[in-house]
């Protein structure tokens, strides 16, 4: 339901869904074995409009209680979803797709309201949702395995994809629908059950997402909805020993914590966390179109992507000509709230993110970079209530400082001045992450030397460093990750075991490595 304000108005009750709570407040609860509940604890926190302050709703916080009742109903569940065929698994995702097709708008508009991003983005981020569907759906009358020939006669030798149990997802604010969707996916079509805990900070796109799930019957306590804290609910979650496996996509300070855990308890985890992405500009370059790049891969999403562009490393003999072209456009990049169509960058998260932001910037002056544009918070009329942060850019920073080498998860770059293709590369492959990387060039020759020497999981040509497409593996190298990945075929490596099988239909002992030599 959409109220006149293009508002929508979600009213939750107890049993499902819809209780009536003020005008258009929501109050958001867990969905365990198919049922809506509130959270053992009572307590509950507010979820606010970035762009505005607004309270939008409360959503639960959950105990380790509720986690236990998720995964009981998981495990239980998972006992006979492994034996559906994937193709009819693979049913519910067709459908999910749909359901997301239909409410795209809807869903976009929500996001934006809660996340801030700009409603363009917004619709792209559910788009990253419909095409994971349809492409994991696919996956369900694949999910590939290899059949060999066996040394042996009258011997047959294969390999098959079975799931592992139950999966525990952590998943951010930045993406909340599309990484719950590279996630989930994967997760069921495989035969897993999923335990899911979103950020506390996006509880109403969590909300839609699994009424979808609903929707589309999907049978109870194969997708439980978990809201809280990490600190209660994550971690909850990675110590439950019914739980085989955790994807986690966030910081590196919770992600190592995780993994130094979940190592402890032999705990598969999947881990998607920082980056410090570069755009490389060469001197052949095509300008605008580099300048195009930059500020969509900067700016975009507030710069709060960990695919956002936050170093321009660029050849001394374009740097001018690339800084004058900067300034002139990032005039361009209104601000404000997201849901406006005509603004080009939103507000970041919250009021911490917004002081964390200014304090890299007062970083990047006192290790004496130059401050190019932006630097400060707008506080202009009408956007004073929300976490609203000027696109900033920083120049003649050097390889080592804080600016350089930090994630700063906002809309701060720095331009980074090199004198080769050599040193452009070091200079990228000098800090501790590795998820992005992107070189403007015309010469070809070039561009595939960086292809190959650029330390990143993925690289782009003649574009910016974000814009990923689901049917690609979607992940870094080096402190970005621990080797896995989201999306793409890969993703399937996370929620899938290997059986090799063998089936010997000789009648005899056949005796491998031994009876044929
Ligand atoms: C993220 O930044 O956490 O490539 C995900 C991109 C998007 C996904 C970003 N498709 O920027």
């Amino acid at each position: 339901m959409v109220n006149r304000k293009g508002i929508q108005v979600v009213h939750l009750n107890k049993k499902g869904t819809k209780t009536i709570q003020g005008d258009d407040t929501k109050k958001l609860l867990n969905y365990i074995d198919g049922e809506w509940c509130e959270s053992s604890s009572g307590k509950f926190v507010d979820v606010l409009n970035p762009a505005n302050g607004k309270i939008l709703g409360e959503v639960t916080q959950s105990t380790d209680e509720d986690v236990n009742r998720a995964v009981q109903a998981a495990k239980k569940a998972q006992k006979e979803w492994r034996l559906v065929p994937a193709p009819e698994r693979a049913e519910y995702l067709y459908t999910i797709a749909a359901l997301l097709k239909e409410r795209k708008e809807e869903l976009s508009q929500i996001l934006t309201s809660e996340m801030g991003k700009v409603i363009d983005e917004a619709r792209g981020e559910v788009q990253e949702a419909i095409d994971m569907a349809y492409y994991m759906a696919g996956e369900g009358r694949r999910l590939f395995g290899d059949t060999v020939p066996s040394e042996l006669r009258n011997k047959f030798a294969m390999s098959v994809r079975v799931p592992i149990g139950v999966a525990g997802l952590i998943t951010p604010w930045n993406f909340p629908i599309a990484i719950a969707s590279w996630k989930s996916f994967p997760a069921l079509v495989s035969g897993n059950a999923v335990v899911w805990k979103p950020a506390t900070e996006t509880p109403i796109i969590a909300y839609e997402f699994a009424k979808i799930f609903e929707e589309a019957g999907l049978p109870k306590g194969l997708l439980n909805l978990v809201n809280g804290s990490g600190r209660e609910v994550g971690n909850a979650m990675v110590e439950h020993p019914d739980i085989d496996l955790i994807s986690f996509t966030g910081s590196n300070e919770v992600g190592s914590a995780i993994n130094a855990r979940a190592g402890e308890l032999l705990k598969r985890t999947s881990l998607e966390m920082g980056g410090k992405n570069a755009v490389i500009v060469l001197d052949d370059a095509d300008l605008d179109l580099a300048v195009d790049g930059i500020l969509w891969g900067a700016f975009g999403t507030s710069g709060q992507r960990c695919t956002a562009t936050s170093r321009i490393i660029v050849h001394q003999d374009a740097k001018e000509a690339l800084e004058t072209k900067l300034v002139e456009r990032i005039g361009e990049l209104s601000l404000g709230d997201g849901a406006n169509e005509k603004v080009k960058v939103g507000p970041v998260i919250n009021r911490s993110a917004l002081g964390k932001i200014h304090e890299y910037v007062k970083i990047g002056l006192e290790e004496g970079a130059t401050l190019l544009a932006g630097g400060s918070m707008v506080t202009d009329s009408g956007l004073v209530t929300g976490n609203f942060y000027a696109p900033t850019i920083f120049t003649n920073a050097t390889v080592d400082m804080r600016i350089a080498q930090e994630e700063i998860f906002g809309p701060v770059v720095s331009i980074i001045p090199v004198n080769s293709l050599e040193e452009a590369i070091e200079v990228n492959n000098s800090v501790e992450f590795g998820l992005s990387s992107s070189i403007f060039t015309s010469d070809v020759n070039l561009a595939f030397q960086a292809m190959r020497d650029l330390d990143t999981g993925i690289v782009y040509i003649n574009a910016g460093t974000t814009g990923a497409e689901i049917h690609l593996p979607f992940g870094g190298t080096k402190g970005t990750g621990n080797g896995h990945r989201d999306s793409g075929v890969a993703a399937l490596d996370v929620y899938t075991e290997w059986k090799s099988v063998y089936v010997d239909y000789s009648g005899k002992l056949q005796r491998a490595q031994i009876d044929n030599y």
